[in-house]
């Protein structure tokens, strides 16, 4: 009998593991406190924008029609319970209110919910980002609970997907990570992962802790190689260097590599500002603070570059924004997700707005996120739209739709011909040729 799984959460996260495992050829059931989320999943649409996934899940919804019908939805905690032979979890961890630390209150209130009610044995797998030390303190909350004791076991299982590329990483992962404590743990975990495993994916075999602080350790690396190149296009900047032909000189190398060296706006979204700064927070309790204070440098330097663009519209309006019409593309943290949460173009965006700018924002999939976290900005129906009587245009994500634009058509629009690139990714000797003033971070002015 194939196992059956259950997934706890049905975010970004949660959704992609379900509709993924359904794909794997599991029998799953999901579960959300979120009615919204419960009842639009039931019918096979995605709550979010995610390429591919909303296809994937309509393949196994139960009750559409040709569907494998092997995913469920539910809000009953005593079904997943009866159901799951493997349970994930996978709510949200967020910054906690007013601190560094990470808010356990979601995944404290799922084990909690879950355990007393698992009478048969089971696996419950941890896959949420979480400070080292709590699976440690979960697992006793489990034997605790449990009614089934000890045929109840924890495994921590770090998850590595990118928004805008779920699908394909959870399918495919470039690895798995499994913290567990036993034999039964790992296979259980072994027989999950079978597809990718026979694929070739590196199966990794730690202990909790060692599970925990892969998943924080890889976010805070991927963090500091950006934060890097930022402060390499502040010091190309003040040097009169250009920090995109220094960026494609140390990729050749590749103990360095190419990846994630483009300088710009800096990095944001729901999980790697807040995760190293839970992981400053986390070594802080453990008496290692000392081994992270670099974290401290890598997060101001990211957040410097959002005041720093700021200040670079500032500039390219001549001294203030009292008046002047701010065209923003970009709302979303990332190019091929819907996610605005700590978005540094929303943040641009807004800074701006709060100094007297007219700012008019447009971006393909984020918009309604976007008015929901901002409704004071302006928005518009298309980039044209927003460009449209601009004194200065701001390229703030990387869209594909934004690289694709024709610069000459959008100078018969604006106001001023002046784009602010925030992220390198525009076609520079395109936009000069149609006229505008074209100036992006740490590259010199032509
Ligand atoms: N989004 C990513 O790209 C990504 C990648 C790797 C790891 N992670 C980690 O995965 C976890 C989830 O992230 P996400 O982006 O999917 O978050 P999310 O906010 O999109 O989703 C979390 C879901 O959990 C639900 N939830 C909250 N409390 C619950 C409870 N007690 N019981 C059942 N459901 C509950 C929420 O309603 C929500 O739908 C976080 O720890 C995050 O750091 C996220």
């Amino acid at each position: 009998m194939p196992l059956k799984l259950t997934v706890i959460g049905t975010g970004y996260l949660g959704a992609t593991h379900a509709a993924a495992m359904a794909e794997l050829g599991f029998d799953v059931l999901a579960l959300d406190i979120d009615p919204r989320k419960i009842e639009l999943l039931a019918q096979g649409r995605v709550p979010m924008f995610e390429p591919g996934l909303e296809d994937m899940l309509a393949r196994h919804v139960a009750g559409i029609e040709g569907s494998s019908g092997r995913l469920r939805f539910t809000m009953s905690w005593e079904e997943v319970a009866d159901f799951g032979d493997v349970h994930f979890v996978c709510v949200n961890t967020p910054q906690k209110q007013g601190e560094y630390a990470c808010d356990m209150s979601y995944v404290e209130s799922a084990f909690g919910q879950l355990a007393p009610l698992l009478r048969r044995p089971a696996l419950v797998v941890g896959k949420s980002t979480v400070p080292v030390g709590s699976a440690e303190r979960l697992a006793e909350t489990l034997t605790a609970l449990a009614p089934a004791g000890e045929d109840v076991e924890l495994a921590w299982n770090p998850e590595f997907l990118r928004e805008g590329f779920a699908v394909q990483d959870t399918l495919h992962p470039d690895r798995i990570v499994v913290g567990v404590r036993s034999e039964r743990a790992e296979n259980l975990l072994r027989e999950v992962y079978a597809t990718p495993v026979a694929e070739g994916t590196p199966f990794v075999v730690a202990d909790y802790p060692t599970a925990e602080l892969v998943k924080t350790a890889a976010n805070a690396f991927l963090a500091t190689k950006i934060s890097f190149i930022n402060a390499m296009a502040e010091v190309s900047e003040a040097a009169g260097g250009d920090v995109a032909v220094l960026a494609e000189a140390i990729g050749y190398d590749d103990r360095i590599g190419a990846k994630f060296l483009r300088a710009g706006i800096g990095f944001g979204g729901g999980c790697l500002p807040k995760d190293i700064r839970a992981f400053m927070a986390r070594a802080g309790e453990l008496g290692a603070d000392q081994a992270l204070t670099f974290l401290r440098e890598v997060d101001s330097t990211n957040m410097r570059r959002r005041t720093q663009m700021v200040d670079m519209a500032r500039e390219a309006l001549g001294g203030g924004f009292l008046g002047r019409r701010v065209a923003v593309l970009g709302a979303t943290f990332k190019p091929d997700s819907d996610d605005v949460r700590d978005s540094p173009a929303l943040n641009v965006a807004g800074q701006i707005h709060l100094q007297g700018g007219q700012v008019t924002v447009y971006d393909p999939k984020g918009m309604e996120n976007a008015r929901l976290h901002f409704p004071t900005l302006g928005y518009a129906p298309s980039a044209q739209d927003a460009v449209r009587g601009a004194d200065v245009v701001l390229h703030l994500t990387e869209w594909r739709e934004f690289r694709e634009l024709d610069p000459a058509a959008l100078a018969e629009l604006a106001r001023g011909l002046v784009v602010l690139d925030g992220r390198n990714t525009l076609d520079a000797a395109l936009w000069r040729k149609a006229g505008w003033t074209y100036r992006a971070m740490g590259r010199p002015n032509a």
